[in-house]
């Protein structure tokens, strides 16, 4: 049975005051969670723009005419998160980081890829890394507290993308299930890319941290461990929705997340920052 859901995808488009970020340690203080969530928005314009690339490819296999749709939505969202996140980086930049270098590590290494891979391992590891997003996402409008002493505008975007990560999450999926339906090839990537994610979102980490003069900070390193590992730590909480994954009928609406846009709609969202509200668009011509 197709859990298929027939869900209206579409970008909102935002303008985040980026330009009022004025700490290096941004989050909390701490140059490791800093250090993190900055080597995250650095990999997502390129990693987002494979992640397109690759669907894509299917555009015209599908023949589900919700899930064509669907995948217009989807490359909407996926491309205006590449947007926001390079801007983003830009202000990081200017803060101290060198988001570049994060961002020319990771293109050579799709670079590489692309010469090796077809294109239903290419979807493959898209589905794999939309299973993460989205529970990463899930976990942070639940969990907002995870984000606790986070500059607002940085924070304002995390919830955002997170939203919209959980909209789309069953996009790729389905073009998957529809076109190829090789589960166990799928469940084969998607190990190997969690492996793969970990080492790089590690790595990028420690590339921003060391690239400045905070880096010997043992009391930051040591609470950022503990935020990702600890007890109540982000990566303890992600082994469960990780693993569903890998059960029997698995679907990434199975286990619902309606509740979640609802949730970022009445707690999270700021009117004023999405291009097409009316409180936006009075501010800017009154
Ligand atoms: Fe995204
Ligand atoms: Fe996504």
């Amino acid at each position: 049975m197709s859990l298929h859901k027939n869900l209206e995808i579409k970008a909102r488009h935002m303008d985040f005051p980026f330009g009022s970020m004025n700490a290096l340690k941004f989050h909390d203080d701490n140059i490791y969670k800093s250090s993190f969530m900055a080597g995250l928005s650095a990999a997502f314009p390129s990693g987002e723009k494979e992640f397109i690339d690759s669907v894509r490819n299917y555009r015209n296999k599908v023949k589900n005419p919700q899930l064509i749709e669907q995948i217009k939505g989807f490359m909407a969202q996926e491309g205006h998160h590449q947007y926001q996140h390079r801007l983003v980086n830009e202000e990081l930049d200017r803060l101290g980081y060198n988001t570049s270098k994060v961002d020319k590590m990771l293109k050579k290494m799709i670079d590489k890829r692309l010469k090796v891979l077809d294109d239903k391992t290419r979807l493959a590891f898209t589905v794999a890394a939309e299973h993460v997003t989205a529970i990463m996402g899930s976990y942070i409008i639940n969990h907002p507290e995870f984000l606790d002493n986070m500059e607002q505008p940085f924070k304002d975007l995390l919830l955002w993308h997170a939203v919209e990560e959980v909209e789309h999450k069953a996009v790729a999926f389905d073009v998957y299930m529809e076109c190829e339906g090789d589960v166990k090839y799928l469940q084969k990537i998607t190990k190997i890319s969690t492996r793969l994610l970990h080492y790089r979102l590690f790595r990028n980490m420690l590339v921003l941290a060391f690239g400045t003069k905070h880096w010997t900070s043992f009391r930051d390193f040591k609470n950022c461990m503990k935020w990702m590992f600890g007890k109540d730590g982000m990566w303890r909480a992600l082994r469960k929705p990780y693993k569903d994954f890998f059960t029997e009928g698995f679907h990434p609406w199975r286990d619902g997340g309606e509740e979640l846009i609802i949730k970022w709609q009445e707690e999270f969202y700021h009117p004023e920052q999405n291009k097409k509200s009316e409180v936006y668009l009075q501010a800017k011509t009154g």
